[in-house]
């Protein structure tokens, strides 16, 4: 096995730093060992049901904008020239863009650590004008295409719509928690309700629903059941969003019951389809995308059934805040992760063979199947669902030391895959085995 990952290190060529790996190193490498650890105090406070503690709010924001954000950035930098044969216009301002947002973020997130909010709001005020930026720069690429930008999935433009809505209403927030000026947003949660709903539901959740229909049936060679499917996913999704929206601006407590019952059948649409892709897929050959889908099919039954269940007022002796940590827990660390850990495996050599594949040396491509399955992966896979049930079962459980035990299997994976991901190139470029070398492209 080793000598086999050193003969493909040895065919792949220099290794080669562009501008789309620096947020995804920076989301693989930084970001989520450091949301296992702080994760590992933090658990401590949710089991005791401080949801919203400044040192929660700061691991929250290490996993939504740091992790989740910054690998979608990344990747949709690496994969639109490979998926919409399109360049990323103006790419040589993205250095800039990437230092803009990442300092920004660290300022929201030292800011909610040390619980000053100035540092939050300024921080805000970067983040916004960063994935501006961003997003101007992708809908450029896109509008370039001409009529290949039909090859979007349709979830995806509005995943990015919920994301500037959700951004802004992150810096509302912030600002009326420093000055109060909204009293009424805060009452209740409201204002977090809403935030969640557009972050959790809107930016993730069709992010991830869009980028499953766009690449994973190209990536196994399968056919999706039905492209209606993908729509009737969307209009539950949307229509979910509305009327959660909707239901907690006016206090309606059957418009947001029925949104977790559009949200629940969304989760089973989308289980079902994932199913229907991977059980047709080409290969049989052992493959860790394969495996962390399944798990995400796993999440989307669960949340599914959390979500009805809550819809139809099962739930009625248990507290809103605590049914809803667990959830955003499940969610965050559990649906939303396991899809981007399963998406790193394969993305990232399939990119290779795309480069590789333009120009003359073909034959370089690895055809080991170890490639798509190395065995520290499914460490990792064991090691992060294994936190992910633990810290759900601390956290409603009001057990800390279940929690934090579960937090410190899910960091034991985050800095494996740190390793595995990120950092295992360094010893081979500090024995000079390995040629480094700095592209100033986007790929
Ligand atoms: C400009 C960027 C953002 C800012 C300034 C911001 C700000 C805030 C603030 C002030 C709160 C606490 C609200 C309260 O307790 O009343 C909060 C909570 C939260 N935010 Fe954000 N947010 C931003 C982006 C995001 C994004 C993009 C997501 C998800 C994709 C997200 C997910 C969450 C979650 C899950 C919570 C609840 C955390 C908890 O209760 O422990 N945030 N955010």
């Amino acid at each position: 096995m080793r000598r086999s990952l050193a003969a493909d290190a040895s065919a792949a060529g220099p290794l080669a730093f562009t501008f789309g790996c620096w947020y995804t190193w920076t989301a693989v490498g930084v970001a989520f060992p450091l949301l296992g650890l702080v994760l590992i105090p933090v658990a401590g406070l949710l089991a005791q049901g401080a949801y919203e503690a400044f040192p929660v709010l700061a691991a929250t924001h290490v996993a939504t904008l740091a992790w989740g954000t910054m690998t979608i950035m990344g990747a949709s930098m690496q994969m639109a020239p490979a998926l919409l044969g399109a360049r990323i216009r103006g790419e040589r301002t993205v250095p800039w863009q990437y230092a803009l947002f990442t300092l920004s973020v660290l300022g929201i997130v030292a800011g909610f650590a040390i619980g000053d909010l100035a540092f939050v709001i300024a921080g805000a005020a970067g983040v916004n004008v960063a994935s501006w930026w961003f997003l101007a720069l992708i809908a450029s690429a896109v509008t370039s295409t001409g009529l290949k930008r039909a090859i979007l999935s349709p979830q995806l433009p509005v995943a990015f719509g919920c994301y500037v809505l959700v951004l802004l209403w992150g810096a509302a927030l912030a600002a009326n928690l420093r000055w109060g000026m909204w009293p009424a947003a805060l009452s209740g949660h409201r204002g977090v309700v809403v935030h969640l709903t557009l972050g959790l539901g809107g930016w993730f959740g069709l992010m991830v629903v869009g980028t499953f229909y766009r690449l994973v049936p190209l990536l196994h060679g399968a056919r999706v059941a039905s492209r209606s499917r993908g729509w009737t996913i969307l209009w539950a999704g949307v229509f979910a969003i509305a009327a959660a929206l909707v239901g907690v601006t006016l206090g309606v407590s059957w418009m947001l019951r029925t949104a977790a019952i559009l949200a629940a059948a969304a989760f089973l649409f989308f289980g079902w389809e994932v199913v229907h892709v991977l059980s047709h897929r080409r290969s049989g050959a052992p493959d860790l995308n394969v495996s962390h889908w399944y798990v995400v099919v796993a999440y989307s039954t669960v949340l599914a059934g959390l979500a009805a269940a809550w819809g139809l007022g099962w739930f009625a002796t248990v507290r809103p805040e605590q049914l809803g940590a667990c959830v955003v827990v499940l969610f965050l660390l559990g649906w939303v992760t396991q899809t981007i850990l399963g998406q790193l495996y394969k993305v990232t050599p399939f990119l290779m063979w795309y480069y590789r594949a333009t120009i003359p040396d073909v034959m370089a491509i690895s055809r080991q199947t170890a490639l798509y399955s190395p065995w520290l992966g499914r460490v990792v896979l064991w090691l992060s669902n294994g936190g992910v049930i633990a810290l759900v079962i601390g956290l409603w459980e009001h057990a800390a030391l279940v929690a934090q035990a579960g937090a410190g299997s899910f960091a034991a994976a985050a800095c494996l895959l740190a390793y595995l991901l990120a950092y295992r190139w360094v010893p081979a470029a500090v024995r000079r085995s390995l040629v480094f070398e700095w592209r100033w492209r986007i790929s």
